[in-house]
């Protein structure tokens, strides 16, 4: 077998991932591996930016209030405050390195306003290809010193004497690898192709939750699942984000006969925080409200200019920009929960990491904030990576037993998964229709709560991936009897302050390979 040693293994290739590689590379051996090209992310997607109190007026308590208000009190607070009072620190560190921020003609960095925030305070590159930009830029800072192994996918993680040292992974022919590492870190996103629509990379099916589920580390909030209010959806096909920063601009989103959704709904009307947006939008759609949703962007100059994502999306799907209207409708966005971490990325899996979306800092409480997951995974890859930087952990003994696999039973279709998702652990939830859910993941023929090696194609690692996760969610959301952020119930509608700091942790039972 295929056989690699590194000081650290990443999973993943999105800002997470190969920022925390940046900050490894020049004491530690560091090994990427990624299931597809490394692109294939959702920060690469990502358009709206990164926010950071930087404004001479702005405040990062302010900032700090923001995120704690927009994610319904549930948060970490301690770490929502570091994650403010460091955001300007991380932005000035990117621009030292040489990352380009757009800036207006007097060469001062731009500000956008995003939904949930009372300042302006996101910082963009090219408009918005914000991701593109950031993760093409700390690639090439990274890709002389770090090695990068594409269509790699992370098949099980290696757990000696309640270690984990390493991944059991399968190459591009489908042979297996493994990676030995005295550190190993999940950097794979979250799981937004468990639902459909969603505005997540194909890639992002969940891989990092699983894996980490099925190797003993625990599991956090996976009920908050965040439904962005705009996808450009025509035809029932999701072409992807419409980003909040149109709405900071002044575009507010109609109906069909141009009756506006947002107002008297929340303060903040069309820039409230998403999960208000998102529940206004998808009631307007149940209730025959809003027939069509469209975002009017008719008072917008130089929109092409300012949003050129945007624009080559609309193109694709055949909306004519002139007409002033984007049909938009919520798909799923991002995932709150996730493999809980301490301050420093670690898991309760000794020896493992976690960073950006596959982790649960608790930095978005309910319900993320906009523009705060770059900054997060820039933030944590520096905590992480000192964490790893001045650990040494254990030398690793190979692992020799090579039994105990059981063959996947087939997994449903992702099709199936994202249907059943979206109906039934979508935005609204009751009783029954998780419970409809949570039976359905289990008449697959997998028990959750056992430990299990599974063995299979490619592919049908992934869809277990994906219904794992699924069962995660489903389960958890059920658990949950309150309505609070990304998470709501129809039978229990309203907060309950008994259940603002409390959280549900799944965790399998360990094994010991
Ligand atoms: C957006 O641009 O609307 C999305 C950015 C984010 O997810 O924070």
């Amino acid at each position: 077998m295929k056989t690699y040693h590194a000081d650290i293994v990443i999973v993943g290739s999105g800002l997470a991932a190969l920022y925390t590689a940046a900050k490894l590379m020049n004491k530690k051996r560091v090994i990427i591996l990624t299931k597809k090209k490394w692109q294939a992310s959702n920060s690469y997607l990502a358009q709206g930016g990164i926010a950071a109190a930087y404004a001479p007026d702005d405040d990062w308590h302010q900032q700090m209030e923001d995120a704690l208000r927009a994610g319904r009190y549930h948060n970490n607070v301690d770490e929502t405050a570091f994650l403010a009072r460091e955001s300007k620190r991380q932005v000035d560190a990117l621009i030292r390195m040489g990352m380009q921020f757009d800036r207006d003609q007097k060469g001062q960095i731009l500000l956008a306003r995003e939904g949930g925030h009372s300042a302006a305070r996101v910082l963009h590159a090219h408009g918005d290809a914000t991701g593109r930009e950031l993760t093409g830029f700390v690639k090439k800072y990274v890709e002389r010193q770090v090695i990068i192994h594409e269509h790699t996918q992370a098949t099980e993680l290696l757990v000696q004497n309640g270690h984990c040292v390493g991944v059991r992974a399968s190459d591009q022919s489908e042979e297996p690898v493994v990676y030995y590492a005295r550190n190993t870190v999940l950097a794979t996103g979250g799981c937004g192709q468990i639902y459909a629509p969603t505005s997540a990379d194909p890639a992002v099916t969940g891989d990092g939750l699983a894996l980490a589920y099925w190797a003993g580390a625990a599991l956090k909030d996976m009920e908050f699942v965040q439904f962005h209010p705009t996808l450009l959806i025509k035809n029932h096909r999701a072409y992807g984000l419409v980003s909040e920063a149109v709405r900071g601009e002044g575009a507010k989103l109609i109906n069909q006969d141009g009756k506006r959704l947002l107002e008297g709904k929340h303060p903040l009307e069309d820039l409230a925080p998403r999960d208000v947006v998102s529940r206004v939008l998808f009631k307007a759609q149940k209730t025959g409200e809003a027939e069509q949703i469209y975002l009017d962007i008719s008072m917008l100059d130089h929109f092409a200019e300012h949003f050129p994502t945007i624009t080559q999306l609309c193109r694709q799907a055949g909306v004519d920009l002139a007409k002033g209207r984007i049909p938009v409708s919520p798909g799923a966005h991002f995932l709150m929960g996730g493999i809980e971490t301490d301050h420093e990325g670690k898991t309760t899996l000794p020896g493992l990491y976690a960073i950006g979306e596959c982790a649960c800092t608790g930095v978005h409480g309910a319900n993320r904030i906009a523009s705060h997951s770059l900054l997060e995974a820039v933030t944590y890859a520096g905590t992480a990576a000192a964490s790893m930087n001045t650990h040494t952990e254990q030398p690793i003994e190979k692992i020799t037993d090579e039994s105990g696999f059981r063959n996947v039973p087939p997994p449903p279709s992702k099709k199936e998964i994202q249907k059943t998702m979206f109906e039934y652990v979508g935005i609204w939830r009751t009783q029954q229709s998780l419970t409809t859910a949570v039976d359905w993941c289990l008449s697959w023929g997998i028990d959750f709560n056992r430990a299990e090696r599974f063995d299979g194609t490619k592919d049908e690692l992934e869809r277990l991936n994906m219904l794992t996760t699924a069962w995660l969610i489903a389960s958890s959301a059920l658990e949950r009897t309150e309505s609070r952020g990304g998470h709501t119930r129809i039978d229990y509608p309203e907060e309950i302050e008994q259940w603002r700091t409390k959280s549900i942790i799944r965790e399998v039972t360990k094994i010991e390979q």
